[in-house]
């Protein structure tokens, strides 16, 4: 890997991409700073790696951003990138809508990421080439059934990132928003239905480090899953056919 020698702040490091994607950044000698609400999963991520430290951050509570930036201003210089990578996922079941999850997961998934840059704002703009790694998803690409929460903090995520893109230009700050398709991860291992073209975590941390390492504007993978969904956005009343309840696991029927 090309990426040596660098600090590098990923959030949501205590498990599934979180976790492979510190891993290999610390293997390849950087300094990971590796967060996430999970002490105890965290400890046992840094056992071995001097350069991986460690520290609680519930990315969704804005009160905890100044005592963040505060420690991590007392022990860096500089972060040279960072990878917005919690998240979370709960499905809506219009039979008995909980209407608060929408913004409960936006609150991690999107918010959770502003906050984050707003902690890291400072020491990321005194790195030589400052990186912006958001780790949005495919499900944006076409509607999946019961996933309003989660699509839509992601597509607004996704919004996000783009736009700041635009203007961070002129900063020098490259942007990259990668958009994973199904991963085994804790997150999907919850999952009540069959997951197409599921990615082990480790492939999909070598993949997503490569366009890291290119500083490509966006990558989704895998690339059976874009078609896929290429073809919802392109012929929306065969997708909408498709997804129905029926077809694809129904929350009604839990
Ligand atoms: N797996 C997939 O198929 C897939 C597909 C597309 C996108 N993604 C995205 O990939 C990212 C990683 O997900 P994953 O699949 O690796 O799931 P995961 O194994 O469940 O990991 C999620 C990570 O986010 C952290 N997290 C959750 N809520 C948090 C909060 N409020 N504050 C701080 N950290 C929080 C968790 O740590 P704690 O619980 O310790 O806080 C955990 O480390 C997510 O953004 C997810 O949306 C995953």
């Amino acid at each position: 890997m090309t990426i040596k020698g660098e600090t590098i702040w990923v959030t949501g490091a205590s498990s599934g991409l979180g976790r492979e994607l510190a891993l290999r950044l610390a293997e390849a000698g950087n300094t990971v700073i590796a967060s996430a609400r999970n002490m105890e999963a965290l400890r046992d991520l840094v056992e071995g790696f001097s350069n991986i430290h460690i520290f609680e951050f519930d990315v969704s509570q804005r009160e905890q951003v100044s005592n963040i930036r505060a420690s991590l201003e007392q022990r860096y210089s500089s972060i040279d990138r960072v990878i917005l990578n919690a998240g979370t996922c709960e499905y809506f079941n219009v039979h008995k809508p909980d209407w608060s999850m929408i913004g409960r997961v936006s609150q991690v998934n999107f918010i959770g990421a502003v906050n984050t840059l707003e902690a890291v704002w400072g020491l990321l703009l005194a790195a030589p080439k400052p990186h912006i790694v958001g780790v949005g998803s495919q499900a944006v690409g076409a509607p999946f059934p019961r996933t309003q929460a989660y699509g839509a903090s992601k597509a607004a995520l996704h919004y996000f990132l783009e736009s700041m893109r635009v203007d961070l230009q002129l900063l020098n700050v490259d942007v990259t928003l990668l958009k994973p398709g199904f991963v085994d991860t804790p997150l999907t291992q919850r999952n009540d239905f069959s997951m197409p073209f599921l990615w082990p975590p480790e492939k999909a941390a070598v993949k997503m480090l490569a366009a890291l390492e290119k500083r490509q504007r966006s990558y989704a993978f895998p690339l059976p899953l874009s078609l896929l969904l290429w073809f919802g956005r392109s012929f929306p009343r065969i997708w909408l056919r498709l997804m129905r309840p029926s077809v694809v696991a129904d929350a009604a029927g839990d």
